[in-house]
Formats: C-alpha cells, structure tokens, sequence
C-alpha cells in the first residue's frame, strides 16, 4: 500500500499569502528560487541558509543530479507529488507549499510524519542515543513495532546516519540488518533542525 501524507512549510504559505494579496507573486517566488539556487551553486558570497538538506542518506537519492533537475523543472506549479519519496533531495531543494508526497516504506512516511510533528521530542530522543557498536547492534535488534512512534522515527534516523554507507536493508521478516557503519562524528541531530525550521 502506498501510503500518503502532505506536507505544508510555514514558509512557503507566507509566499501564498503575498501571492494572493498582490502582484508580486511571480517576483517573489523567482527571487527565492534565484536565491536558493545560487546558494546552491555555492557562490562563496552566498548565504546558504536557505537550502534544506534532506534528512536521510538514501541510496539513489537525487542530490547529485540536482542541477539538471532544477534546469528542466518548470517555474510554475500548483501541487508538487513526488510517489518514490525516499530522501527527497528534489523536495527539500523546491520547498513546495503544497505537496503529495508518498513512499512504500512506512518506516521512512513515520520519520517525515513526526519531524514535521514532533521535532523537538525525536531531537531530545537522539540526544540519548550513543554512536557504539554495541548501542547501535541493541538498538537495531529492537522491535520496531513495540515503540512509540516518536521512538520509531528516532531509531529509523539513528540507524541510518551510524549504518554502513546509509543502507536500508532488511531482512525476509523486515527487520533492518545492515551492519554498523562505524563512522566518527555523524549527525543525526542537526539534519532534524534543518528541516524543521520551516515549519515553524
Ligand atoms: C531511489 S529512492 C527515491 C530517491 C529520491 N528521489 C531521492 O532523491 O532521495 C526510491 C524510493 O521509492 C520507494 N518505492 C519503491 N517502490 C515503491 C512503490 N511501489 N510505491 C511507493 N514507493 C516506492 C522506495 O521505498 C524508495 O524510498
């Protein structure tokens, strides 16, 4: 089944406001789009506050092919609906106001769920987690079923980010067995409050 969920950034419903109240809109949103995509372009004069990384390391994520994308996306929409969500590199790069966004994966729709709902209680779970072999193999070995859904999306991330090169794979009974990944400093704090300050 696939399931669906929208997500809808503060941010952007100010640009709907000032589209429905003036004449600016068409302005406003290519300035913010020639913004973004020039911080993306990493001009070194450029503050790069705008761009929102995507939260997950995911393989096949698009972030590398961003610039071609962004050249043969149109200016103009109205809805942006993205079925194969997984990382979402081309999403967080657009910031859409008004998204269908949908993945297979339910561990992945519960993370994007409870970000945007709860990031402040899955940052002060992470804060808990240490980056061990061991606390990692005990946490992988949890049932996933058996935690509370802010619990869920705090190990879907946690694992992710200390995991061998980001890999999701599970196995015949869908439990998550990609090995330790024994990197030093990942971050799997800071993505969330990236993402998050646009709900806001
Ligand atoms: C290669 S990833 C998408 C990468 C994404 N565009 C990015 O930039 O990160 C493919 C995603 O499609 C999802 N997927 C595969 N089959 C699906 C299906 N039948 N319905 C919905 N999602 C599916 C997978 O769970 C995976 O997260």
């Amino acid at each position: 089944m696939v399931l669906q969920f929208a997500i809808f950034f503060k941010y952007i419903e100010y640009i709907d406001y000032t589209l429905k109240k003036n004449k600016f809109r068409d302005n406003k949103m290519s300035q913010l789009a020639n913004k973004r995509h020039m911080a993306y372009n990493s001009k070194p004069d450029i503050d790069k506050k705008d761009i929102v990384k995507p939260i997950l390391k995911w393989a096949g994520g698009k972030t590398q092919l961003l610039p071609e994308i962004i050249k043969r996306m149109p200016h103009r929409y109205n809805k942006y609906i993205e079925p194969f969500f997984g990382g979402g590199a081309l999403f967080f790069y657009a910031q859409p106001h008004n998204a269908i966004l949908a993945d297979i994966n339910p561990e992945l729709v519960n993370l994007y769920t409870m970000v945007k709902h709860k990031p402040y209680e899955i940052i002060e779970l992470l804060k808990k987690f240490r980056n061990t072999e061991e606390d990692y193999y005990n946490i992988r070995s949890q049932d996933r079923l058996s935690l509370s859904l802010e619990m869920q999306a705090a190990r879907t991330l946690y694992l992710n980010k200390t995991c061998f090169n980001g890999l999701y794979r599970v196995n015949k009974k869908g439990e998550f067995n990609t090995p330790y990944g024994k990197y030093k400093n990942p971050n799997f704090i800071g993505c969330i409050c990236s993402s998050s300050r646009y709900y806001y």
